[in-house]
């Protein structure tokens, strides 16, 4: 693996745990203006959480301070909206545009068992070909699709093809028997989060994921949906940098959802 690879993946994982707590905020590239990033303002205060921002290159240019010290994988693949053929992707942005914009990484879903599963995994291929020239890491997103059985098997065989086709490292979403997707693939894993669920439940998902041997998470709408986003990623930071159980993450996450009440309502007092 060469200096450059090496470098942008020490970006994303962090050096001194190797893990990492991404923050996906790119569901809008099919999704539209999802529930929490209707005003993508809402997650700027989050950023400083994360180790790397999993966005698209529109809202990177439009939203999001060039200032930032956060690193960023950017999301490349796209085409079908959630009304469509979600299977129907193809690569959209250019390894020139991912370097041009700093990327540390770049980002797209295959479709196994699903209708173009064949041109996505064909076009994952194509991606590292063209993102190692680069010394461009590569993440490949597994399990995407309305109808999939998340169970360890289906899920091991689309994270294996993952890797095998060469992706640095992998996204997939948690299940039963996690470890014998872990096991089976050689290279990290992270956790996307799913739809939203009680935060408690999805403290105990990053506890299990991390104790079956992911690497981290890169994780959605279980932290912008929340409560309190900044309590959520605190918590869920915890448990992957820290090895926190999920009962002391929810303790982090509720104190911080009691402090920001406060700070609210002496924000409110000093108007009146
Ligand atoms: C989904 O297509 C996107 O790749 C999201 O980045 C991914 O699903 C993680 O977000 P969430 O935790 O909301 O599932």
């Amino acid at each position: 693996m060469d200096f450059g690879l090496k470098n942008r993946l020490s970006k994303i994982f962090n050096p001194k745990t190797g893990k990492t707590v991404m923050l996906a905020v790119d569901h809008g590239y099919f999704q539209g203006p999802t529930t929490g990033l209707r005003d993508m303002k809402n997650i700027i205060p989050l950023i400083p959480n994360a180790d790397c921002l999993f966005v698209t290159r529109g809202i990177l240019r439009n939203c999001i301070d060039p200032k930032i010290e956060t690193s960023i994988c950017l999301r490349v693949s796209g085409g079908p909206s959630i009304l469509g053929e979600l299977s129907n992707e193809d690569i959209i942005v250019s390894m020139e545009e991912a370097v041009r914009l700093n990327a540390s990484g770049v980002g797209m879903s295959i479709f196994v068992g699903a209708q173009n599963e064949d041109r996505t995994v064909s076009n994952l291929g194509r991606l590292v070909n063209e993102a190692e020239r680069y010394g461009m890491p590569v993440l490949a997103i597994t399990a995407v699709g309305k109808e999939m059985v998340r169970d360890s098997r289906y899920l091991g065989l689309a994270c294996r093809m993952a890797a095998e086709i060469g992706a640095h490292f992998v996204k997939t979403y948690y299940c039963d028997d996690f470890h014998k997707v872990v096991e089976g693939c050689p290279v990290p894993i992270v956790i996307a989060g799913g739809k939203k669920l009680p935060e408690m439940d999805a403290l105990l998902m990053t506890e299990g994921a991390i104790k079956a041997g992911a690497k981290g998470v890169d994780m959605g709408r279980n932290i912008f949906q929340s409560d309190s986003p900044t309590g959520m990623i605190k918590a869920v930071r915890a448990i992957v940098h820290k090895g926190a159980t999920a009962q002391e993450a929810y303790d982090i996450y509720q104190k911080s959802k009691k402090s920001s009440a406060v700070e609210t309502a002496d924000t409110a007092m000093e108007k009146v």
